[in-house]
Order: structure tokens, then sequence, then C-alpha cells
């Protein structure tokens, strides 16, 4: 290098530090100015605030729940109640007729069956879904004594029962390919869910409410249709459930049905809010990633098909809950909220349109037997 290319590089040098120093300079500027905009947007979420503090005043109440509704460890059924004792030396006497008693119910039931066996064994995972909604833990722990955060231990310890009954009692009838059941549980709770319900409490309610009235019609319409095929444990175990079902619907609705008190305007919107994304079963993703990726599909088209679970109770659980939470009448409404108001007014009918569109297929696949 000469002497005169010195100061050429100096120069050189100069410019490109200064290019450098502004090009730092604007990803700092962009980085804090996206940083301002959420925080902003933290900020101004007054909404989920405003949810967050109607939370919080009904932690006594949810408490209360805790100690009335949900059953003490103690006092509630468990799966054995149900089950042969192998302490018992006729228990293979037992086994024996279960599954004689078994042997009658049609494939499509016992896949149906399944399905819903998978979905309860993902139901005690939902805790965290729960504790991740604004306002509900906001000690961060589950052993914080809040009537939320004891509500949603309780609630899925309960629903721990139904998964691991049923459980059981399908892998005693012999006619389930339990490997391959057990692989789609692992699937399911490795792949969780989205209840699309964000992290907003009051959405949350009012998908657990409609949840709850799903599961229990059923436990209830399977339970009927082991009654037709002879076995009358099955439908014990069914209708067992579906009464828990039923409780815990209850509970959810009496939640919202407090929120609603509170905030009309906005349990209404964050209920019109829910029925426009839809409700997702809470085991959408069993077949995501697996070799069979369809077979959540599959397992929903034979619920339709048999009646366990329909595109016709999709429409009566909304006009259920519209008629439950007396939307129609409710009155001093928010624009917003009026508008949503109108909306739900008409969901049930549409969807009951819908519904008798829907062809029941002709053909379905089975899935998990033997
Ligand atoms: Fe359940
Ligand atoms: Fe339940």
């Amino acid at each position: 290098m000469t002497a005169c290319g010195i100061p050429r590089l100096i120069s050189g040098l100069k410019t490109h530090f200064r290019f450098l120093f502004l090009y730092l300079h604007a990803i700092h500027a962009s980085n804090l100015a996206k940083n301002i905009r959420q925080m902003n947007s933290k900020e101004i979420n007054y909404e989920l605030e405003k949810n967050m503090e109607v939370i919080s005043q009904l932690d006594d109440f949810v408490g209360h729940a805790v100690d009335t509704v949900l059953v003490d460890p103690e006092d509630c059924w468990q799966p054995t109640d149900f089950l042969p004792d192998f302490s018992n030396p006729e228990a293979m006497e037992e086994v024996k007729l279960l599954q004689q008693r078994a042997a009658g119910i049609p494939d499509t039931v016992l896949t149906s069956l399944v399905g819903n066996m998978i979905t309860e064994e993902a139901l005690p995972s939902y805790q965290t879904y729960f504790n991740l909604l604004e306002g509900i833990n906001v000690d961060k722990s589950l052993l914080s004594p809040s009537g939320w955060v004891r509500w949603s231990k309780a609630w899925t310890a309960e629903e721990n029962r139904h998964g691991d009954l049923l459980n059981k009692y399908l892998y005693l009838t012999g006619r389930v390919d339990m490997r391959v059941v057990e692989q789609t549980i692992h699937r399911l709770i490795t792949n969780g869910f989205d209840p699309k319900s964000e992290s907003d409490p009051y959405q949350a309610m009012i998908y657990t409410s409609f949840q709850e009235r799903a599961t229990k019609i059923s436990h209830v319409n399977t339970g009927k249709l082991a009654d037709k095929a002879g076995d009358h444990l099955l439908s014990k175990i069914c209708k067992t459930i579906a009464g828990d079902e039923a409780r815990h619907e209850k509970a959810y609705k009496t939640f919202m049905s407090r929120i609603f008190d509170i905030d009309p305007s906005g349990a209404i919107t964050a209920f019109e809010k829910m029925m426009r994304k839809q409700i997702v079963m809470p085991a959408a993703l069993m077949g995501e990633g697996s070799s069979r990726p369809s077979i959540y599909k599959d397992f929903a088209e034979i619920t339709q098909k048999i009646g366990v679970y329909t595109g016709w109770d999709y429409a009566r659980i909304i006009e259920h809950l519209v008629d439950y939470w007396k939307i129609e009448s409710l009155t001093g409404l928010d624009a917003a909220a009026a508008k949503a108001q109108d909306y739900l007014a008409g969901l049930a009918d549409r969807y009951m349109r819908l519904a008798d569109r829907i062809k029941a297929p002709d053909e379905v696949s089975l899935a998990w037997l033997k």
C-alpha cells in the first residue's frame, strides 16, 4: 500500500463504520419500536384486563364449587368399582362374562368408544391449558390456594378416572389393539390441543361449557347403544361418566352465568367470538404426525354415523346455551355486544340447517380394533 493510500483507507473505514453505526442504530430503533408496540398492545388490551378482573372476583365462588360440586377422592367412585377384582378367585369368570357381553357391541360403536376414551385419557393434560389462561393462576403456582387453581386440579383429577375406567374396560374386552390405542394417546398428549380461546378466560368458560355438554351427550348416547347391544356393564359405565360430565357442565355454565351477570357485554362478545371460531374437539390432533393422520376424521365420521355425536348435537348445544344464558333477552349491551346478540340468536337454526344437509358416509374406516 502506498502512503497516499492510507488516508483513503482511513476515510473508507470511517465511512464503513458510519454506515455500520447507522445500521445498528436503525435495528435498535426498530426493536425499540417493536417493544413499545408490544407494550402498548399489552397496555391497551383493556378487554383482557377487565376479563381478568371479573375472573378474580369469582375466585371464592369457584373455590366453593370445588368443595360442593366436585367430589372428594375418598367419596368419589373409582374405576375399580366397575371392574373385576383380581384378588377374587372368581375374577376370571367375571372377565369371561365381560367379554361375552362386549362381543355383541358393533365395531363402529367400539371404535367410537375408543375415540372417546382417548379424548378422556388426554384430559388431565388440559390442566396446563386452564392454568395458562389470563387471570386464572396469578401466583403462577399449582399449589396456589386460589379457587380457580384448585378447580383446575380437582376437575382434571375427576376427568382422569374417565379415561382410566374406559381404558381398563376396553383392555378387558380383548377386542381392541391396545398398543395402537396407547400410541394414539401418546401422540395426542404430545401434540396437545388448541381450543382457540386464546388466553381469554371468558372464551375458555364458553368452550368448557360447550365441551362438557358435548361429552355428556356422547357418553349418554354410547350408553344407549351399549344397552341395545346387551352390555349392561358398559351402559352403566357410560351413564356414570355422563353424570360427572353433567356436574361439570352445570358448574362451567354457572361460572359463565356469573360472568354474564357482572359483564353482559363482555360475556356475549366472548360467546360470539368462540362460536365464530367454532368449537374444536379436544382430540382433534390425535393423528397429526402419525402414520394415519386421518384418524380423527375417521372417528368423527363414525360418531356422526352411529348417532353418538352429530351435527344436530352441535346445533342443539348452541341452542341450549343461548337459552340458558338468556342471550336474546339481555339488555343494556354496547354496540359490539348487540351485534353479537343478533348473530347468536340465529346461530342454532343455521347449524341445524347445515346438519340437515350433512350426509353420514356410507363407508366408514374402523380403527384401533383387533
Ligand atoms: Fe370426562
Ligand atoms: Fe367433564
